[in-house]
């Protein structure tokens, strides 16, 4: 393939599709999803060959610094989601309903939904929640939205769950849990999130899903699995999860970097020559042989 410039360049890889997905868990090749709310980490996500990015509404607490998801606005999501899609190339792209963009109404779903789509460029979007939201799944599936389910934990019922604590631990609540996932597949889901729920409860609702679960604190008996950019780099200390598994420490090499700037601004050290702009030497001594003179009224 040949670039504007003549050059040949390497063509786009194909990209991750719904059905990619689907026919992924029919031949038990796992799914791998992360996050990601900018376009630099996004396209450090697709190098890394990671399937599907989830731009999560964690954007309000790992990046935005409010302490729940609640805050988080479609505009706050739209933002953050267009420079996603900006920076990736082939992962398929979710794009997180933030509270309060889905629940009034099935129009409102359906008009918020659409805006990841048109204006961000999203494949998908994710919705929380168990059968209250089934009619949605059902009017945004109808009408061409590929919707990405979530269950057990769903941290914007942050409130009414008492924290963010395990979901479905009795047989009870864990049979509502499966019923519920099994409903949501049905309304047209094409994937269920299972957040913070035991593993053997995540196992048996992978063995009746046609759809593919992808895991988060639910074991690994799941289909996929998602964990949050920012806990797995590092970067997030104000809260760690028991299933979030750290794999670097960013967090603690980005403050050793700032400490440094800090210490060779102040003594003088930063910035050397190899830091600097030069001039030629006539023009400076034109400049000093001007500064010289008094300036003309
Ligand atoms: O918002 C998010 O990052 C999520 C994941 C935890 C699944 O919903």
């Amino acid at each position: 393939m040949s670039d504007q410039y003549g050059g040949v360049s390497a063509p786009a890889p194909k990209k991750v599709t719904v059905p990619d997905l689907i026919a992924m868990k029919r031949e038990g090749r796992r799914i791998t999803m992360m996050t990601a709310y900018d376009a630099a980490f996004a396209r450090l996500v697709d190098q890394a060959g990671i399937d599907v990015i989830l731009v999560g509404d964690s954007l309000g607490m790992v990046v935005l610094g409010y302490p729940t998801t609640v805050p988080v606005t479609m505009d706050d999501m739209v933002r953050h989601a267009a420079a996603v899609s900006r920076g990736t190339q082939r992962p398929l792209l979710v794009g997180d309903m933030p509270f309060g963009s889905y629940q009034a109404s099935a129009e409102d779903a359906l008009r918020n939904a659409a805006r990841f789509l048109k204006e961000a460029g999203m494949d998908a979007v994710k919705v929380e929640g168990g059968a209250e939201v089934v009619d949605t799944v059902r009017t945004l599936t109808a009408n061409g939205i590929a919707v990405m389910a979530h269950v057990g934990l769903t941290p914007q019922r942050v409130a009414q769950l008492g924290g963010f604590k395990v979901q479905a631990k009795t047989a009870r609540a864990a049979r509502r849990l499966i019923d519920d996932a099994l409903a949501l597949e049905d309304a047209g889901a094409f994937s269920i999130v299972l957040e913070s729920v035991p593993a053997p409860v995540a196992t048996l609702a992978t063995e009746r899903l046609d759809i593919p679960t992808i895991g988060i604190g639910a074991g690994v008996d799941c289909d996929g699995q998602v964990l949050v950019l920012h806990d797995v780099l590092g970067l997030f200390g104000e809260f760690k999860p028991k299933f979030a598994k750290r794999y670097a420490d960013i967090g603690a090499q980005v403050a050793d970097a700032l400490r440094e700037f800090d210490r060779e601004v102040r003594d003088g050290s930063f910035p050397t020559a190899e830091h600097s702009f030069t001039m030629k030497d006539s023009e400076l001594a034109s400049l000093q042989r001007g500064l010289a003179q008094p300036k003309a009224v």
